[in-house]
């Protein structure tokens, strides 16, 4: 029989998680301390599976066995039996340090604790447990049955053998398990930062606009969404918040530094698809606005943002958050990139990325723009980050 799983806090990601986990045959102990939003994940899981047997992806046997599967429950104590417990509640150190400690004392000395956390390090989580080398990040993203990325991050504290269990496990529920340094926003949510903040930059310099912008990136750079589009999706308010932790975690690097447009914006409560208004309007009565679609300025634009993801995804290999590998898949898998940023590079040519940084650091004179010193030696030494 396989090993029973344990997720804490039935919200968006754990929900998600409880599926995951039923879909790949294991039983499942869901808690939440609020038993209504256990209610809504029984009830919304219901939704999906109805949904997944009528477009026949399951068959009524796989629902009932999937529905089964899950036990839910508004107590940790029944959480006895998991040989594996992800933490999936609210993003509070201080909350997590305390369900923690308690947990310790209820599970086997064998049972790993995982984090699902977005921004908080999994070595400060760890730190209170008497076995921190027990803990690690297990990181899905949203929609969790959907995303195939899971980052996995141990702490400095974690022991090799729970690393391999939980890559193994993971990439047996069919995820693609990429490991990461224990650093802020792991490989994809530091990685893209320039997504959104370079593209807010053009627009506050009044070289584009936002439908612009988008336009350029989605049809030139192959790119699913737009940067506008996407953090009206995300919320204005939790694309700001995050990369305001990423630039105070990293002491204030100028290359994450947040836009004051996008806290305008968030000050506005203009959030985005939620609010009704973000970069665009959702009202029903709202014009929709039209790209200025000019060749020359889109390729611009997305040469722009493009060198800057590039020197960011440079950086992650060249501070060992991840392999090159890793950092590729983690952007294809986990935020849809239209190719591995590496990957990318190599065919645009490295010489050429570190050219337009060089042109954007001299024109602009902000160490934002500076080429990762990695890049710089790939260049002299005439490399590529895959074989030709
Ligand atoms: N939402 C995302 O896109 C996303 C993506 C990746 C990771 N994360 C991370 O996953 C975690 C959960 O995020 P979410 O969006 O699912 O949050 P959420 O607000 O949707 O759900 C959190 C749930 O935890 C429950 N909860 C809070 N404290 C609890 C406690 N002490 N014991 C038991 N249950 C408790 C709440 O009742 C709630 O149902 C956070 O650490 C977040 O950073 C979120």
């Amino acid at each position: 029989m396989k090993e029973v799983i344990g997720i804490i806090g039935a919200g968006t990601m754990g929900a998600g998680i409880a599926q995951v986990a039923a879909q790949a045959g294991h039983q499942v102990i869901l808690v939440d301390q609020n038993q209504a939003q256990l209610d809504l994940a029984k009830a919304n899981l219901e939704i999906i599976l109805n949904k997944l047997l009528s477009k026949e992806k399951i068959t009524s046997d796989q629902k009932s066995s999937i529905s089964s599967a899950i036990q839910y429950e508004i107590n940790n104590t029944s959480l006895a039996s998991c040989s594996l417990v992800i933490e999936a509640i609210v993003e509070n150190l201080a909350i997590k340090h305390s369900v923690f400690s308690a947990l310790e004392e209820i599970v086997s000395d064998t049972c790993i604790l995982a984090t699902n956390t977005s921004s908080l390090s999994i070595a400060s989580i760890g730190s209170v447990l008497r076995n921190p080398s027990r803990i690690i990040g297990i990181h899905f993203f949203n929609p969790a049955p959907l995303m195939p990325l899971v980052e996995i991050i141990p702490a400095v504290q974690t022991s090799q053998k729970v690393i391999d269990n939980v890559m193994t496990l993971i990439s047996a529920w069919g995820k693609t398990a990429v490991l990461c340094k224990d650093t802020p926003g792991f490989i994809v949510n530091r990685v893209a930062r320039p997504f959104y903040g370079e593209a807010l930059r053009i627009f506050e310099e009044g070289i584009a606009d936002f439908a612009t912008i988008d336009w350029a990136m989605t049809s030139l750079g192959g790119f699913k969404m737009g940067p506008f589009t996407l953090m009206d999706y995300i919320g204005n308010d939790v694309n700001y918040t995050v990369t305001e932790s990423v630039f105070e975690a990293f002491y204030y690097d100028p290359r994450f530094k947040p836009s004051l447009t996008q806290m305008r914006y968030k000050e506005a409560g203009y959030f985005g698809r939620k609010s009704g208004k973000g970069f665009y309007d959702y009202s029903e009565n709202a014009t929709s606005i039209k790209a200025k679609e000019d060749i020359d300025l889109g390729q611009e634009i997305l040469d722009r943002i493009l060198a800057l993801l590039i020197n960011e995804a440079v950086d992650a290999v060249f501070m060992q958050v991840s392999s090159v590998e890793g950092v590729d898949l983690a952007m294809t898998k986990g935020v849809n990139y239209p190719k591995g940023l590496l990957k990318w590079a190599d065919e645009i040519g490295l010489n050429e990325i570190l050219l337009r940084l060089e042109d954007l650091q001299l024109t602009y004179g902000e160490d934002r723009y500076r080429p990762n010193p990695l890049l710089r030696k790939m260049v002299k030494e005439n490399l590529n980050f895959y074989p030709k």
